[in-house]
């Protein structure tokens, strides 16, 4: 099997989440998408964002469209140690949309690779994008974007196979990566819907591509990176996976970490029985000794 790699995820890829992806192999990991411009201004959340300094083999992901603002936080991203540097144009958030970043610089083709190019010329770590295969079904451009970006000297591309008028349903076009990978030498990671090593031979089959890359499939599931890769499944401790990952998150972010876990220990008991329940009593508790206690309760010998 060809590498899997972690999605970047905003909310969910945070240093927690990956060490815990880390505790089943090597994996490349993505950080959530970093803004350039408020890390240019110092916003302490997104500074904390980049703190990759203790950690293996992980990607920076960065979202904007200012030059300046993204080679100062690619050299920063460098400097912390990261193995490689990820430009994000495929995100439809309405935001990052409006100032012309994320999926918008689909539209914009020689901005994308001026970008690009700019990256590549301040760090010696690997340079990628990470895109959707157009902005509609009527302007399905990827190829000719991949040609561009690949001028201006990117090392990778990973593509979640949809457009970004189709946001996260529907199938992936994964077609359209397999044409990527005929007209162009750059390793090509195909993403969309691989949750499973069946799932991810699916789209290697198709696309020919070089990796396969994860996002909702490893939600509750930071074990599923090494059983597609491996096709080995192990027995799993929910209770003890949640409770670990819980303290990871209290230990990152303080009390506040309570409120982060929230959503990855319902994402742990989903399937459950008494899920419903379980969420409720979470959503409910503040008290980190009370959620262990409900982690215990609900989750002890699930697998
Ligand atoms: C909660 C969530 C947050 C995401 N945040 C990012 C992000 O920060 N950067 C990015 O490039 N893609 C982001 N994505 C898209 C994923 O990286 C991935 O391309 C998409 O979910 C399709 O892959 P999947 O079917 O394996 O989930 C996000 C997706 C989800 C579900």
């Amino acid at each position: 099997m060809t590498e899997v790699m972690l999605a970047p995820m905003a909310g969910v890829t945070d240093k927690p989440f990956r060490q815990m992806v880390r505790l089943f192999g090597n994996h490349k990991t993505y950080t959530e998408m970093i803004g350039v411009e408020s890390l240019a201004r110092n916003h302490p959340m997104t500074r904390k964002m980049m703190d990759i300094h203790d950690e293996k083999n992980v990607v920076v992901q960065l979202v904007g469209v200012n030059q300046k603002a993204m080679v100062y936080a690619a050299k920063m991203a460098q400097d912390m140690g990261a193995v490689g540097i990820d430009i994000n144009m495929g995100c439809p958030v309405k935001k990052l949309i409006s100032n012309g970043s994320g999926a918008a610089l689909l539209k914009t083709p020689k901005i994308a690779a001026d970008l690009v190019e700019q990256v590549k010329k301040s760090v010696d770590i690997p340079v990628s994008v990470k895109m959707r295969i157009g902005w509609d079904s009527e302007h399905i451009n990827a190829v000719d974007f991949m040609k561009q970006l690949e001028s201006a000297g990117v090392d990778s591309i990973a593509v979640h196979a949809r457009t970004k008028a189709e946001g996260y349903s529907g199938l992936p076009h994964f077609d359209v990566v397999a044409e990527m990978k005929r007209q162009s030498r750059l390793p090509i990671i195909a993403n969309g819907n691989v949750i499973d090593k069946t799932s991810a031979e699916a789209a290697l089959a198709v696309t020919q591509a070089d990796g396969i890359m994860i996002g909702r499939g490893a939600l509750g599931k930071p074990w599923s990176l090494s059983e597609i890769e491996t096709g080995i499944l192990k027995p799993i401790d929910l209770e003890q996976m949640a409770s670990q990952h819980f303290d990871l998150l209290l230990n990152y972010y303080g009390t506040h970490g309570v409120f982060i876990a929230r959503k990855h220990l319902a994402w742990y008991a989903k399937g459950q029985k008494n899920v419903a329940e379980f969420c409720q009593k979470v959503y409910a508790e503040t008290d980190c000794l009370k959620i262990r206690k409900i982690i215990h309760d609900f989750l002890r010998g699930k697998q």
